[in-house]
C-alpha cells in the first residue's frame, strides 16, 4: 500500500476519535504532534513513516481519554496491521506511544518514543501551548489565575509543568525549538505579572486594602 494512502487512514481513524475534544487533545493537536514528529526524525535520521504515524495516534488508548483505552488500543494495533505495518513496527510504535506522556512519568525506552514525546512536548509549550493551557482551563471551569497558592489555576500550571519542558527535551532538534517557544513564554509570563501589578498599584491607590 502507498505511504500516502496508509497516512490517510490513519488520519481518518484518529479524526473519528478526536473531533469532539475540547480539553486541548482534538485533531489539530494530533495533527501538529504527527508532523513534528515526522520533521524531527527527519533530522535525527530515525524513519519519518514510523514517527508519523505515532504522532497521529500517541493519545490514542489514554486512560482520561477513552472510557475503554484496552478497546482503543486493540483498534487501533488492528488498523495498524490491515495497513500492513509489520510485528516490529507495530510494537516500535506502541512502544513509543507508551511513554510519552509526561504525567505517566516515564521516559522512553526507544528513540522513536523520545521523537514523539518531544512533539507532543513542543505543542505545551509556546504559543500554541498558552493557547492549549487555557483551553484546558476553561473546559474544566479553571480560573485564568489564582491568589491562593493551592488553587488550581491555568497560569499555575505554567510554573508547575509548562516552564520545566524545554529543559527535559530529547533531541537536539526538538530542543531547538523548544528553547525558542520557551522565551516566548517567558516574556508571555512576564507581561501577565506586569498587567496583575499595574492592577494591584491601581487597587491600592485607590485605597483598598486587600
Ligand atoms: P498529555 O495528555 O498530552 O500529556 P495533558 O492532558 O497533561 O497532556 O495536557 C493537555 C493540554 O492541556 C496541554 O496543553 C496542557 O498544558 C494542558 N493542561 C493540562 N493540565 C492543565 C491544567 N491543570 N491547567 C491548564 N492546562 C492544562
Ligand atoms: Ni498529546
Amino acid at each position: 500500500m502507498e505511504k500516502d494512502q496508509r497516512l490517510k487512514r490513519i488520519k481518518n481513524h484518529v479524526k473519528k476519535q478526536f473531533e469532539y475534544d475540547t480539553t486541548g487533545h482534538d485533531f489539530d493537536h494530533m495533527k501538529r504532534v504527527a508532523l513534528w514528529s515526522r520533521r524531527i526524525a527527519g533530522e535525527e535520521e530515525i524513519d519519518p513513516l514510523l514517527a508519523e504515524a505515532a504522532g497521529w495516534l500517541h493519545d490514542i488508548g489514554d486512560e482520561k481519554l477513552f472510557s475503554n483505552p484496552d478497546k482503543a488500543v486493540e483498534d487501533r494495533d488492528r488498523l495498524l496491521h490491515d495497513l500492513d505495518f509489520t510485528h516490529f513496527q507495530r510494537s516500535e510504535i506502541e512502544k513509543a506511544i507508551e511513554t510519552v506522556s509526561f504525567r505517566k512519568g516515564k521516559k522512553p525506552t526507544s528513540e522513536l518514543g523520545a521523537v514523539v514525546q518531544d512533539a507532543d512536548r513542543l505543542d505545551a509549550i509556546g504559543a500554541i501551548g498558552i493557547a492549549r493551557a487555557f483551553t484546558y482551563g476553561g473546559a474544566k471551569g479553571q480560573s485564568i489565575d489564582s491568589e491562593e497558592k493551592d488553587t488550581p489555576s491555568s497560569i499555575q500550571h505554567f510554573h508547575d509543568k509548562l516552564v520545566k519542558l524545554s529543559g527535559m527535551m530529547n533531541t537536539e532538534s526538538g530542543r531547538r525549538e523548544a528553547m525558542r517557544r520557551h522565551r516566548f513564554m517567558e516574556m508571555y509570563l512576564y507581561e501577565f505579572n506586569r498587567e496583575k501589578q499595574i492592577d494591584r498599584d491601581i487597587h491600592l491607590e485607590e485605597g483598598h486594602n486587600g
